[in-house]
């Protein structure tokens, strides 16, 4: 089949990759003419585990080629997968205006009978304004499924293949059985309903997702208070097949270009809608809370952190990837430079991406962690990448200056250990009772 796929960033790429792996022949659309160079040459211009390869082997084979022309895209295909970025405006509302811009060129343009298939997170009911506004307009017959995705950055060429569902919502069944063989040789439900379903249940995982991971924050921050450990907790939580063990690993929040755009998408959509969404607005804001704890724990411990240096271990919003995007270790670096802190900071893949936003600041970036952690009085754990996991912390110590504190934003090291070495090791809720408990304290304010 002839596919168009627009927009080559992690979700584009990844479809336009993996369909030309099971035999379509597609074209995809980048409008930056620099990426498009770069694709063109050969070079994959995001990282993500085992795109490479695919992508070679898809161009070899002259099965993926590239265009920052939409109607020559256009030309023969059967399908537009439409793939651009719907990023946050500042009051939280989704910024649509690539999508329309692409719906209005695709009708148009399109010279024959077209499927239209949106991957791009787009607002409930925004589907049916596209077809409304757009495509029911076209030169030729469009027809318009959602296909949301749930690919996760880090594993998403893994994800493409092995999803749990794949989601077709569209109100004319050709299209959706249309849609349906281009994962023919993926073994997963295909779940289908209506367009405006469709774009709700996309929201509502990622806000439930990230509901799971403010509310093992707000425990574990509680943990610290009573004297518990999150550890064990979120073990026994999590055990509990009703809840499930993903989504409960306490840690400095959630980062990246989903959670934090897609839960202010819905916040906003609640709002315009006359409802309000509390549970939403409390996540987001636990969210936002939780990566200032780390500043305000080295200041309870340091006093001040005035010329005193601060070695930030962890760019990426996660590990295993380049992508930088609401990573907590961008606001913690800002909130330490406000505090007058000397930062250096280190990450196997993200130092180029994050230099850019401290262009001028008192930030170093160091690719070797060992050159970071020299001279500092405090070290913050804010992406758990595997590299950092087995540093050899005696070393480490052995460079930096007291109090030696291990900020541990990601509860992601061996606390023994850590203690074992002698440093002043602090996570999130990774407390061990020796004293005192929830019931104590009770029994104490009732005596
Ligand atoms: C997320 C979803 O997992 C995907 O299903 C979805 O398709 C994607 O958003 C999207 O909407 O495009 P992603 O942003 O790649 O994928 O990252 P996740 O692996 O979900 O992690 C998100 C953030 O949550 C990271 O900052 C991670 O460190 C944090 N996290 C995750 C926690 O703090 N605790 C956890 O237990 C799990």
């Amino acid at each position: 089949m002839n596919i168009a796929v627009v927009g080559t960033g992690y979700v584009g790429l990844i479809a336009a990759c993996c369909l030309a792996r099971s035999g379509h022949q597609v074209i995809a659309v980048e409008k930056d003419t620099d990426k498009l160079g770069q694709l063109k040459k050969g070079v994959v211009p995001i990282f993500e585990v085992g795109l490479d390869e695919i992508f070679k082997e898809a161009v070899a084979r002259d099965r993926l080629n590239f265009t920052g022309d939409l109607k020559e895209a256009l030309g023969e295909s059967a399908a537009v997968i439409v793939a651009v970025g719907t990023p946050s405006e500042a009051d939280g509302r989704v910024d649509l205006s690539q999508v329309e811009k692409v719906a209005l060129a695709t009708a148009q343009h399109v010279g024959q009978p077209l499927t239209v298939i949106m991957k791009s997170t787009v607002p409930p009911g925004i589907g049916l304004m596209l077809c409304e506004r757009y495509f029911k307009k076209s030169k030729a017959p469009i027809r318009y499924v959602s296909n949301p995705e749930f690919l996760r950055e880090g594993r998403a060429v893994s994800d493409w293949y092995n999803p749990d569902r794949i989601v077709i919502g569209g109100d004319d069944p050709e299209a959706i059985a249309f849609t349906a063989q281009l994962y023919s040789d993926i073994d997963a439900p295909i779940v289908t309903m209506d367009v405006t379903s469709a774009e709700m249940a996309k929201y509502a995982s990622n806000a439930f997702l990230a509901t799971k991971i403010s509310f093992i924050n707000e425990i574990a921050n509680l943990c610290e208070q009573v004297g518990a450990d999150i550890d064990a907790v979120a073990n026994v939580v999590g055990m509990d097949k009703r809840i499930g063990s993903h989504f409960l690993h306490a840690g400095l929040g959630y980062g990246g270009s989903c959670f934090p755009k897609d839960t202010r998408g819905l916040n906003y959509i609640s709002t315009f809608n006359n409802y309000d969404f509390k549970l939403l607005k409390a996540v987001i804001e636990v969210n936002t809370i939780q990566r200032s704890l780390v500043v305000g724990k080295l200041l309870q411990e340091l006093g001040s952190l005035d010329g005193k240096k601060v070695a930030v271990l962890g760019l990426s919003f996660k590990p295993g990837t380049d992508d930088i995007r609401e990573a907590p270790s961008l606001d913690i670096i800002a909130r330490l430079i406000d505090q007058g802190a000397k930062v250096s900071a280190s990450d196997p893949m993200a130092i180029d991406n994050a230099r850019h936003n401290f262009l001028g600041a008192d930030v170093e970036f160091y690719s070797d962690p060992y050159t970071a952690c020299d001279g500092c009085v405090a070290v913050v754990l804010a992406t758990e990448w595997e590299t950092f996991l087995s540093l050899d912390w005696a070393r480490i110590k052995s460079i930096m200056k007291p109090p030696y504190i291990v900020f541990d934003g990601r509860n992601a090291l061996d606390k023994e250990a850590m203690l074992g070495y002698g440093f002043n090791y602090t996570g999130i809720g990774r407390t061990i009772s020796t004293e005192g408990s929830l019931v104590r304290s009770q029994a104490d304010s009732a005596s």
